[in-house]
Protein backbone atom coordinates (compact mmCIF):
# COMPACT_ATOMS: atom_id res chain seq x y z
CA UNK A 1 0.00 0.00 0.00
CA UNK A 2 2.88 2.56 1.20
CA UNK A 3 4.62 1.28 -2.10
CA UNK A 4 1.67 2.43 -4.13
CA UNK A 5 1.21 5.66 -1.94
CA UNK A 6 4.88 6.84 -3.01
CA UNK A 7 3.99 5.76 -6.96
CA UNK A 8 1.01 8.34 -6.36
CA UNK A 9 1.64 10.78 -4.22
CA UNK A 10 1.55 13.66 -6.80
CA UNK A 11 -2.25 12.60 -6.54
CA UNK A 12 -2.59 12.99 -2.82
CA UNK A 13 -0.49 16.01 -2.24
CA UNK A 14 -0.40 18.17 -5.23
CA UNK A 15 2.45 20.75 -5.36
CA UNK A 16 4.44 19.13 -2.15
CA UNK A 17 6.35 16.77 -4.24
CA UNK A 18 10.05 16.34 -4.03
CA UNK A 19 10.65 16.08 -0.26
CA UNK A 20 7.53 13.66 0.60
CA UNK A 21 7.92 11.73 -2.77
CA UNK A 22 11.90 10.96 -1.84
CA UNK A 23 10.66 10.04 1.87
CA UNK A 24 7.96 8.15 0.73
CA UNK A 25 10.30 5.51 -2.06
CA UNK A 26 12.70 5.26 1.03
CA UNK A 27 9.53 3.75 3.21
CA UNK A 28 8.81 1.77 -0.15
CA UNK A 29 12.06 0.50 -0.71
CA UNK A 30 12.42 -0.69 2.90
CA UNK A 31 9.40 -2.86 2.92
CA UNK A 32 10.32 -3.82 -0.56
CA UNK A 33 13.91 -5.06 1.01
CA UNK A 34 12.15 -6.47 3.75
CA UNK A 35 14.02 -4.33 6.14
CA UNK A 36 10.43 -2.62 7.23
CA UNK A 37 7.75 -4.54 8.83
CA UNK A 38 3.97 -3.52 7.93
CA UNK A 39 2.33 -2.75 11.45
CA UNK A 40 -0.16 -4.95 12.90
CA UNK A 41 -3.26 -3.04 11.63
CA UNK A 42 -6.44 -3.82 10.19
CA UNK A 43 -6.68 -2.20 7.09
CA UNK A 44 -9.99 -1.35 5.55
CA UNK A 45 -10.56 -0.80 1.56
CA UNK A 46 -11.62 2.51 0.67
CA UNK A 47 -15.30 1.92 0.29
CA UNK A 48 -15.08 0.80 4.03
CA UNK A 49 -14.35 4.09 5.18
CA UNK A 50 -17.33 3.96 7.63
CA UNK A 51 -16.40 0.93 9.94
CA UNK A 52 -12.64 2.07 9.38
CA UNK A 53 -13.73 5.59 11.50
CA UNK A 54 -15.42 3.76 14.04
CA UNK A 55 -12.52 1.84 14.72
CA UNK A 56 -10.39 4.34 14.92
CA UNK A 57 -11.43 5.34 17.99
CA UNK A 58 -10.44 2.10 19.91
CA UNK A 59 -6.66 1.55 17.72
CA UNK A 60 -4.71 2.87 14.69
CA UNK A 61 -5.78 1.92 11.38
CA UNK A 62 -5.25 2.00 7.63
CA UNK A 63 -7.13 2.89 4.84
CA UNK A 64 -6.41 1.40 1.33
CA UNK A 65 -7.12 3.99 -0.86
CA UNK A 66 -6.38 2.43 -4.15
CA UNK A 67 -7.66 3.97 -7.22
CA UNK A 68 -10.74 5.63 -5.55
CA UNK A 69 -10.66 9.47 -6.61
CA UNK A 70 -13.28 10.38 -4.21
CA UNK A 71 -13.95 8.93 -0.97
CA UNK A 72 -17.32 9.34 1.30
CA UNK A 73 -15.70 10.40 4.56
CA UNK A 74 -18.90 10.27 6.87
CA UNK A 75 -19.39 7.09 8.71
CA UNK A 76 -22.68 5.30 7.81
CA UNK A 77 -24.97 5.98 10.06
CA UNK A 78 -24.08 10.02 9.79
CA UNK A 79 -25.17 9.38 6.32
CA UNK A 80 -27.87 7.84 7.16
CA UNK A 81 -31.29 10.95 6.97
CA UNK A 82 -32.38 12.32 10.01
CA UNK A 83 -35.79 13.65 8.62
CA UNK A 84 -38.68 11.06 8.29
CA UNK A 85 -41.16 10.51 5.74
CA UNK A 86 -43.83 8.94 8.44
CA UNK A 87 -43.90 11.59 10.85
CA UNK A 88 -45.26 15.66 10.89
CA UNK A 89 -43.02 18.41 11.59
CA UNK A 90 -44.21 21.75 13.32
CA UNK A 91 -42.23 24.62 12.23
CA UNK A 92 -43.10 28.07 14.32
CA UNK A 93 -42.40 31.01 12.19
CA UNK A 94 -43.30 29.03 9.42
CA UNK A 95 -43.53 31.73 6.80
CA UNK A 96 -40.79 33.86 7.80
CA UNK A 97 -37.24 33.77 6.85
CA UNK A 98 -35.87 30.79 8.30
CA UNK A 99 -39.34 29.20 8.68
CA UNK A 100 -39.55 28.84 4.84
CA UNK A 101 -36.05 27.81 4.25
CA UNK A 102 -36.25 25.49 6.79
CA UNK A 103 -39.26 23.88 5.32
CA UNK A 104 -37.80 23.61 1.89
CA UNK A 105 -35.26 21.71 3.78
CA UNK A 106 -37.09 19.94 5.56
CA UNK A 107 -38.79 18.53 2.20
CA UNK A 108 -35.33 17.75 0.62
CA UNK A 109 -34.31 15.96 3.74
CA UNK A 110 -37.23 13.34 3.04
CA UNK A 111 -40.40 14.68 5.34
CA UNK A 112 -43.55 14.76 3.89
CA UNK A 113 -46.10 16.20 6.38
CA UNK A 114 -45.34 19.70 6.96
CA UNK A 115 -47.27 22.89 9.76
CA UNK A 116 -45.98 26.12 9.35
CA UNK A 117 -47.51 28.04 11.97
CA UNK A 118 -47.55 32.10 12.03
CA UNK A 119 -50.30 34.49 13.53
CA UNK A 120 -51.62 35.21 10.14
CA UNK A 121 -51.17 31.92 8.37
CA UNK A 122 -49.73 31.78 4.87
CA UNK A 123 -50.75 35.33 4.57
CA UNK A 124 -48.02 36.96 2.60
CA UNK A 125 -47.30 36.43 -1.44
CA UNK A 126 -43.77 34.52 -0.52
CA UNK A 127 -46.14 32.21 2.18
CA UNK A 128 -48.32 31.24 -0.15
CA UNK A 129 -45.87 30.76 -3.28
CA UNK A 130 -43.96 28.63 -0.42
CA UNK A 131 -46.96 26.72 -0.33
CA UNK A 132 -47.30 26.00 -3.55
CA UNK A 133 -43.62 25.02 -3.75
CA UNK A 134 -43.79 22.79 -1.26
CA UNK A 135 -47.41 20.74 -2.19
CA UNK A 136 -45.32 20.78 -5.74
CA UNK A 137 -42.67 18.78 -3.93
CA UNK A 138 -45.08 16.43 -2.84
CA UNK A 139 -44.89 17.49 0.59
CA UNK A 140 -48.66 17.99 2.67
CA UNK A 141 -48.66 21.31 4.14
CA UNK A 142 -50.79 22.90 6.85
CA UNK A 143 -50.41 26.50 6.73
CA UNK A 144 -51.73 27.12 10.33
CA UNK A 145 -52.71 29.88 11.95
CA UNK A 146 -51.96 30.48 15.77
CA UNK A 147 -50.26 32.57 18.10
CA UNK A 148 -47.72 30.28 20.00
CA UNK A 149 -47.24 33.39 22.98
CA UNK A 150 -50.86 31.80 23.82
CA UNK A 151 -51.58 28.62 25.88
CA UNK A 152 -55.01 27.91 24.50
CA UNK A 153 -53.07 27.98 20.50
CA UNK A 154 -50.23 26.06 21.29
CA UNK A 155 -52.41 23.57 23.27
CA UNK A 156 -55.16 23.44 19.93
CA UNK A 157 -52.84 23.26 17.30
CA UNK A 158 -51.10 20.15 19.04
CA UNK A 159 -54.17 18.14 19.37
CA UNK A 160 -55.17 19.06 15.63
CA UNK A 161 -51.53 18.13 14.13
CA UNK A 162 -52.11 14.76 16.22
CA UNK A 163 -55.96 14.20 15.11
CA UNK A 164 -55.49 15.10 11.44
CA UNK A 165 -52.05 14.35 10.55
CA UNK A 166 -49.53 11.89 10.74
CA UNK A 167 -47.76 11.90 14.32
CA UNK A 168 -45.68 14.51 15.09
CA UNK A 169 -42.15 14.07 15.48
CA UNK A 170 -40.11 17.28 15.42
CA UNK A 171 -40.50 20.71 16.55
CA UNK A 172 -38.90 23.87 15.63
CA UNK A 173 -39.17 26.53 16.90
CA UNK A 174 -38.64 29.82 15.11
CA UNK A 175 -41.26 32.36 15.96
CA UNK A 176 -40.29 35.88 17.59
CA UNK A 177 -40.48 39.08 16.86
CA UNK A 178 -37.99 42.03 17.32
CA UNK A 179 -38.57 45.19 19.77
CA UNK A 180 -35.51 46.50 20.60
CA UNK A 181 -35.23 49.44 23.39
CA UNK A 182 -32.69 50.95 26.08
CA UNK A 183 -33.41 49.28 29.34
CA UNK A 184 -34.60 52.64 30.31
CA UNK A 185 -37.17 52.72 27.73
CA UNK A 186 -38.07 49.24 28.51
CA UNK A 187 -41.36 48.70 30.00
CA UNK A 188 -43.34 45.70 30.87
CA UNK A 189 -45.28 45.77 27.46
CA UNK A 190 -42.11 45.72 25.33
CA UNK A 191 -40.91 42.87 27.83
CA UNK A 192 -44.14 40.90 27.09
CA UNK A 193 -44.16 42.03 23.31
CA UNK A 194 -40.55 39.71 22.72
CA UNK A 195 -40.61 37.00 25.95
CA UNK A 196 -44.29 36.13 24.87
CA UNK A 197 -43.80 34.19 21.53
CA UNK A 198 -40.10 33.45 21.69
CA UNK A 199 -40.09 32.16 25.86
CA UNK A 200 -43.65 31.52 26.35
CA UNK A 201 -43.89 30.17 22.95
CA UNK A 202 -41.45 27.87 23.59
CA UNK A 203 -42.54 26.86 27.06
CA UNK A 204 -46.03 25.79 25.59
CA UNK A 205 -44.71 24.11 22.88
CA UNK A 206 -42.57 22.02 25.87
CA UNK A 207 -45.53 21.60 27.65
CA UNK A 208 -47.86 20.13 25.24
CA UNK A 209 -45.33 18.11 23.62
CA UNK A 210 -43.49 16.34 26.49
CA UNK A 211 -45.42 13.25 26.83
CA UNK A 212 -45.24 13.12 22.64
CA UNK A 213 -42.37 10.36 21.41
CA UNK A 214 -40.13 13.37 19.12
CA UNK A 215 -37.50 13.03 17.35
CA UNK A 216 -36.31 16.39 17.85
CA UNK A 217 -36.98 19.86 19.65
CA UNK A 218 -35.26 22.42 18.29
CA UNK A 219 -35.42 26.08 19.36
CA UNK A 220 -34.14 29.25 17.18
CA UNK A 221 -32.21 31.34 20.09
CA UNK A 222 -29.23 34.07 19.26
CA UNK A 223 -25.78 35.19 19.15
CA UNK A 224 -27.41 38.14 21.41
CA UNK A 225 -27.84 35.56 24.18
CA UNK A 226 -24.43 35.01 24.04
CA UNK A 227 -22.62 37.87 23.41
CA UNK A 228 -25.26 40.52 24.20
CA UNK A 229 -26.43 43.17 22.16
CA UNK A 230 -27.03 46.77 23.85
CA UNK A 231 -30.85 47.67 23.47
CA UNK A 232 -31.57 43.97 22.90
CA UNK A 233 -32.66 43.23 26.84
CA UNK A 234 -35.62 41.73 25.99
CA UNK A 235 -34.26 39.59 23.15
CA UNK A 236 -31.58 38.48 25.11
CA UNK A 237 -33.69 37.38 28.05
CA UNK A 238 -36.10 35.54 25.45
CA UNK A 239 -32.98 33.63 23.92
CA UNK A 240 -31.72 32.74 27.10
CA UNK A 241 -34.62 31.18 28.12
CA UNK A 242 -34.46 29.06 25.29
CA UNK A 243 -31.07 27.85 26.00
CA UNK A 244 -32.09 26.94 29.41
CA UNK A 245 -35.48 25.22 28.33
CA UNK A 246 -33.16 23.19 26.17
CA UNK A 247 -30.50 21.96 28.77
CA UNK A 248 -33.94 21.62 31.10
CA UNK A 249 -35.17 19.08 28.77
CA UNK A 250 -31.87 17.68 28.32
CA UNK A 251 -31.63 16.75 31.90
CA UNK A 252 -35.20 15.28 31.46
CA UNK A 253 -34.02 13.05 28.88
CA UNK A 254 -36.55 14.69 26.32
CA UNK A 255 -34.48 15.80 22.50
CA UNK A 256 -33.75 19.58 22.83
CA UNK A 257 -31.47 21.74 20.90
CA UNK A 258 -30.88 25.34 21.25
CA UNK A 259 -28.98 27.19 18.21
CA UNK A 260 -27.70 30.49 18.84
CA UNK A 261 -27.79 31.83 15.20
CA UNK A 262 -25.14 34.74 14.09
CA UNK A 263 -26.30 36.54 11.10
CA UNK A 264 -29.15 35.49 8.21
CA UNK A 265 -28.03 37.20 4.95
CA UNK A 266 -30.84 37.06 2.25
CA UNK A 267 -33.98 37.21 4.71
CA UNK A 268 -35.12 37.18 7.34
CA UNK A 269 -35.58 39.63 10.45
CA UNK A 270 -31.80 40.66 10.17
CA UNK A 271 -32.02 41.13 6.40
CA UNK A 272 -34.93 43.07 6.56
CA UNK A 273 -33.41 45.31 9.28
CA UNK A 274 -30.57 45.57 7.25
CA UNK A 275 -28.20 45.35 10.40
CA UNK A 276 -25.53 43.32 8.26
CA UNK A 277 -23.41 46.00 7.79
CA UNK A 278 -23.23 47.43 10.57
CA UNK A 279 -22.30 44.12 12.44
CA UNK A 280 -19.48 43.18 10.23
CA UNK A 281 -17.74 46.04 11.89
CA UNK A 282 -17.75 44.09 15.16
CA UNK A 283 -16.18 41.22 13.42
CA UNK A 284 -19.83 39.43 12.80
CA UNK A 285 -20.23 38.34 9.53
CA UNK A 286 -23.49 36.72 7.63
CA UNK A 287 -24.31 33.35 6.40
CA UNK A 288 -26.08 32.51 3.42
CA UNK A 289 -29.78 30.53 3.77
CA UNK A 290 -27.99 27.31 2.86
CA UNK A 291 -24.90 27.75 4.84
CA UNK A 292 -27.47 28.00 7.61
CA UNK A 293 -29.15 24.56 6.57
CA UNK A 294 -26.19 23.10 6.51
CA UNK A 295 -24.98 23.75 9.91
CA UNK A 296 -28.49 23.00 11.10
CA UNK A 297 -27.69 19.82 9.51
CA UNK A 298 -24.28 19.27 11.24
CA UNK A 299 -26.17 19.99 14.69
CA UNK A 300 -28.81 17.80 14.44
CA UNK A 301 -26.27 15.20 13.75
CA UNK A 302 -24.51 16.10 16.76
CA UNK A 303 -25.23 15.46 20.38
CA UNK A 304 -25.33 19.19 21.20
CA UNK A 305 -27.79 20.85 23.27
CA UNK A 306 -26.60 24.27 22.63
CA UNK A 307 -24.65 25.42 19.44
CA UNK A 308 -23.61 28.90 18.40
CA UNK A 309 -23.63 28.84 14.96
CA UNK A 310 -22.24 32.00 13.45
CA UNK A 311 -19.49 33.77 11.20
CA UNK A 312 -17.68 35.55 13.87
CA UNK A 313 -14.16 37.41 13.81
CA UNK A 314 -13.71 37.23 17.69
CA UNK A 315 -10.18 39.44 17.48
CA UNK A 316 -12.71 42.14 16.01
CA UNK A 317 -15.24 41.45 18.27
CA UNK A 318 -13.40 41.74 21.35
CA UNK A 319 -11.33 45.25 20.17
CA UNK A 320 -15.02 46.77 19.35
CA UNK A 321 -15.85 45.39 22.61
CA UNK A 322 -13.27 46.32 25.14
CA UNK A 323 -15.27 45.76 28.79
CA UNK A 324 -16.21 42.22 27.19
CA UNK A 325 -12.69 41.35 26.03
CA UNK A 326 -11.88 41.33 30.12
CA UNK A 327 -14.68 39.51 31.27
CA UNK A 328 -13.61 35.61 32.23
CA UNK A 329 -15.75 34.35 29.95
CA UNK A 330 -13.89 35.34 27.29
CA UNK A 331 -10.60 35.34 28.38
CA UNK A 332 -9.45 32.09 26.40
CA UNK A 333 -10.61 34.13 22.97
CA UNK A 334 -8.71 37.36 24.34
CA UNK A 335 -5.69 36.63 25.56
CA UNK A 336 -4.20 37.36 21.58
CA UNK A 337 -6.93 39.97 20.68
CA UNK A 338 -6.02 42.61 23.33
CA UNK A 339 -2.47 43.17 22.32
CA UNK A 340 -4.39 44.02 18.76
CA UNK A 341 -6.37 46.34 20.33
CA UNK A 342 -3.85 48.42 22.02
CA UNK A 343 -1.94 48.55 18.89
CA UNK A 344 -4.94 50.64 17.60
CA UNK A 345 -4.87 53.00 20.18
CA UNK A 346 -0.97 52.74 19.90
CA UNK A 347 -1.11 54.06 16.50
CA UNK A 348 -3.35 56.83 16.99
CA UNK A 349 -1.09 58.23 20.18
CA UNK A 350 2.11 57.71 17.72
CA UNK A 351 -0.09 59.72 14.94
CA UNK A 352 -1.44 62.53 17.38
CA UNK A 353 2.28 63.04 19.27
CA UNK A 354 3.63 64.58 16.09
CA UNK A 355 0.57 67.05 15.59
CA UNK A 356 0.29 70.40 17.13
CA UNK A 357 -2.64 71.23 18.75
CA UNK A 358 -4.80 72.53 15.81
CA UNK A 359 -4.40 69.26 13.53
CA UNK A 360 -4.61 67.00 16.63
CA UNK A 361 -8.16 68.37 17.24
CA UNK A 362 -8.95 67.56 13.28
CA UNK A 363 -7.90 64.38 13.68
CA UNK A 364 -9.72 63.13 16.48
CA UNK A 365 -12.81 65.08 14.92
CA UNK A 366 -12.30 63.29 11.53
CA UNK A 367 -12.18 59.72 13.79
CA UNK A 368 -15.12 60.82 15.72
CA UNK A 369 -16.95 61.28 12.35
CA UNK A 370 -15.90 58.51 10.83
CA UNK A 371 -17.29 56.26 13.82
CA UNK A 372 -20.58 58.12 13.99
CA UNK A 373 -21.34 58.27 10.30
CA UNK A 374 -21.03 54.24 10.22
CA UNK A 375 -23.40 53.66 12.52
CA UNK A 376 -25.33 56.50 11.93
CA UNK A 377 -25.34 54.90 8.42
CA UNK A 378 -24.90 58.45 6.74
CA UNK A 379 -22.14 60.25 4.86
CA UNK A 380 -18.96 61.54 6.67
CA UNK A 381 -19.40 64.83 4.87
CA UNK A 382 -23.23 64.88 6.00
CA UNK A 383 -22.35 65.37 10.10
CA UNK A 384 -20.98 69.35 10.87
CA UNK A 385 -19.10 68.74 13.63
CA UNK A 386 -20.31 72.06 15.33
CA UNK A 387 -23.90 70.13 15.60
CA UNK A 388 -24.86 68.15 18.44
CA UNK A 389 -25.04 64.36 17.98
CA UNK A 390 -28.45 64.64 19.19
CA UNK A 391 -29.76 66.70 17.04
CA UNK A 392 -27.80 65.11 13.63
CA UNK A 393 -30.59 62.07 15.05
CA UNK A 394 -28.02 60.07 17.26
CA UNK A 395 -30.04 58.29 19.72
CA UNK A 396 -29.49 56.36 22.43
CA UNK A 397 -29.23 53.12 20.97
CA UNK A 398 -26.77 54.93 18.40
CA UNK A 399 -24.59 56.30 21.53
CA UNK A 400 -24.20 53.23 23.31
CA UNK A 401 -22.70 51.80 19.99
CA UNK A 402 -20.62 55.15 19.21
CA UNK A 403 -19.01 54.85 22.82
CA UNK A 404 -17.77 51.70 22.37
CA UNK A 405 -16.62 52.17 19.24
CA UNK A 406 -14.77 55.58 20.66
CA UNK A 407 -13.32 53.53 23.64
CA UNK A 408 -12.17 50.92 20.75
CA UNK A 409 -10.24 53.45 18.97
CA UNK A 410 -9.00 55.43 21.57
CA UNK A 411 -9.00 54.24 25.01
CA UNK A 412 -11.48 56.75 26.39
CA UNK A 413 -14.58 56.43 27.48
CA UNK A 414 -17.50 58.92 27.03
CA UNK A 415 -20.50 59.22 28.85
CA UNK A 416 -23.92 58.96 26.97
CA UNK A 417 -24.73 62.20 28.51
CA UNK A 418 -21.75 63.48 26.71
CA UNK A 419 -22.48 61.88 23.16
CA UNK A 420 -25.93 63.27 23.05
CA UNK A 421 -25.39 66.68 24.83
CA UNK A 422 -21.90 67.52 22.82
CA UNK A 423 -20.76 67.78 18.76
CA UNK A 424 -17.98 66.69 17.51
CA UNK A 425 -15.63 69.85 18.37
CA UNK A 426 -16.31 69.17 22.22
CA UNK A 427 -16.40 64.92 22.08
CA UNK A 428 -13.03 65.22 20.43
CA UNK A 429 -11.79 68.09 23.26
CA UNK A 430 -12.86 65.60 25.71
CA UNK A 431 -11.46 62.68 23.91
CA UNK A 432 -8.16 64.37 23.53
CA UNK A 433 -8.26 65.00 27.33
CA UNK A 434 -9.33 61.79 28.40
CA UNK A 435 -6.10 61.01 26.48
CA UNK A 436 -3.65 63.02 28.36
CA UNK A 437 -3.34 66.57 25.74
N1 LIG B 1 -32.64 36.21 10.90
C1 LIG B 1 -31.57 36.17 11.67
O1 LIG B 1 -30.49 36.61 11.27
C2 LIG B 1 -31.65 35.57 13.04
C3 LIG B 1 -30.50 35.59 13.83
C4 LIG B 1 -30.55 35.02 15.10
C5 LIG B 1 -31.71 34.44 15.55
N2 LIG B 1 -32.83 34.44 14.75
C6 LIG B 1 -34.04 33.85 15.30
O2 LIG B 1 -34.58 32.97 14.34
C7 LIG B 1 -36.01 33.03 14.38
C8 LIG B 1 -36.56 33.28 13.00
O3 LIG B 1 -36.04 34.49 12.51
P1 LIG B 1 -36.45 35.07 11.10
O4 LIG B 1 -35.31 35.88 10.63
O5 LIG B 1 -36.97 34.00 10.25
O6 LIG B 1 -37.63 36.07 11.52
P2 LIG B 1 -38.88 36.53 10.66
O7 LIG B 1 -38.57 36.51 9.21
O8 LIG B 1 -39.32 37.81 11.27
O9 LIG B 1 -39.96 35.41 10.97
C9 LIG B 1 -40.51 35.24 12.23
C10 LIG B 1 -41.88 34.67 12.04
O10 LIG B 1 -42.44 34.46 13.33
C11 LIG B 1 -43.86 34.61 13.21
N3 LIG B 1 -44.38 34.97 14.52
C12 LIG B 1 -44.09 36.06 15.27
N4 LIG B 1 -44.79 36.04 16.41
C13 LIG B 1 -45.53 34.91 16.38
C14 LIG B 1 -46.46 34.34 17.27
N5 LIG B 1 -46.78 34.93 18.43
N6 LIG B 1 -47.04 33.17 16.94
C15 LIG B 1 -46.75 32.57 15.76
N7 LIG B 1 -45.87 33.06 14.89
C16 LIG B 1 -45.27 34.22 15.19
C17 LIG B 1 -44.05 35.72 12.19
O11 LIG B 1 -45.23 35.53 11.42
P3 LIG B 1 -46.60 36.31 11.83
O12 LIG B 1 -46.23 37.76 11.86
O13 LIG B 1 -47.59 35.93 10.80
O14 LIG B 1 -46.96 35.80 13.17
C18 LIG B 1 -42.83 35.59 11.29
O15 LIG B 1 -43.15 35.01 10.05
C19 LIG B 1 -36.38 34.13 15.37
O16 LIG B 1 -36.76 33.55 16.57
C20 LIG B 1 -35.09 34.90 15.55
O17 LIG B 1 -34.97 35.45 16.83
C21 LIG B 1 -32.83 35.00 13.52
Amino acid sequence: MTARCARGSGRFFPGTTDTFQGLLNRVASGFEQGTLQPLDVPVFEAGQVGEALEAVHDRSIALEIGAAETVEALPEKQREGIIRADGSYLVTGGFGGFGITLAFWLAAQGAKSLVLVGRRGAATPEAKYALKGLEAKGVSVWGASADVGKEEDVERLIREIQAKHPPLVGVFHTAGVLDDAMLTDLTPERLRTVMQPKAMGAWYLHRYTQNLPLDCFVLFSSISALVGRSGQGNYVAANAFLDQLTHARRARGLPGLSLNWGVLAEVGMAARQEIGGNLEWYGIGSFTRDEAMRMLELALRSDYAQLGLMDIDWKTWLNANRASAVALRYQHLSDNAIPEFSAIIQALRKELQDMDEAARLGRVVTLLAGLTAQIMRLPEDALDPATPLSNLGLDSLMGTELRGNVEAHTGVTLSILDLQSSNMEQLAEKVLEGMGY
